[in-house]
């Protein structure tokens, strides 16, 4: 069995009610449900989190590293500014681990705030605009 965490950032806990027309009406439970029968099919131990605060994912980061487990990350808006963040993903991809970043939308495709990611520069790779999909995607990628 891998190591597999499956990290969300801010507002991600209040998918369904949240813009719906843009992330679909499937609620957070129902994410992490679609996730957890997709690594079970892979034959991947996931653990799937999702937090507020800057802080609480910067040290579910560093537990990746010590944990020599691999990530999935939806940094949510902290992809747009947290060179924080950012710092706390090269720590895993540096450790030879890998980081697939992943968005729900397509944030090219919407307001120019959120064309750039501070992340993808440090990541293994980048998985968006699938809608849930995008985390089934990184998931399979992994069980490569
Ligand atoms: C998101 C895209 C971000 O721009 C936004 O701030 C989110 C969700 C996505 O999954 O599409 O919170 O990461």
């Amino acid at each position: 069995m891998k190591n597999v965490l499956v990290l969300n950032g801010p507002n991600l806990s209040q998918l369904g009610a949240r813009e719906p027309e843009v992330y679909g009406d499937r609620n957070w439970s129902q994410l992490v449900e679609m996730i957890e029968a997709e690594a079970q099919s892979l034959s991947l131990e996931v653990d799937i989190r999702q937090t507020d605060s800057e802080a609480q994912l910067i040290s579910w980061l560093h537990e990746a590293v010590s944990a020599s487990a691999d990530v999935v990350i939806n940094p949510a808006a902290f992809t747009h500014y947290s060179y924080a963040v950012r710092d706390a993903c090269a720590m895993v991809t540096s450790a030879k681990l890998r980081l697939i970043e992943v968005h729900i939308s397509n944030p090219h495709a919407r307001e120019a705030f959120r064309h750039n990611s501070v992340i993808s520069g440090v990541a293994t790779g980048v998985i968006a605009g699938f809608g849930f999909d995008s985390y089934r995607l990184a998931l399979r990628q992994l069980a490569n």
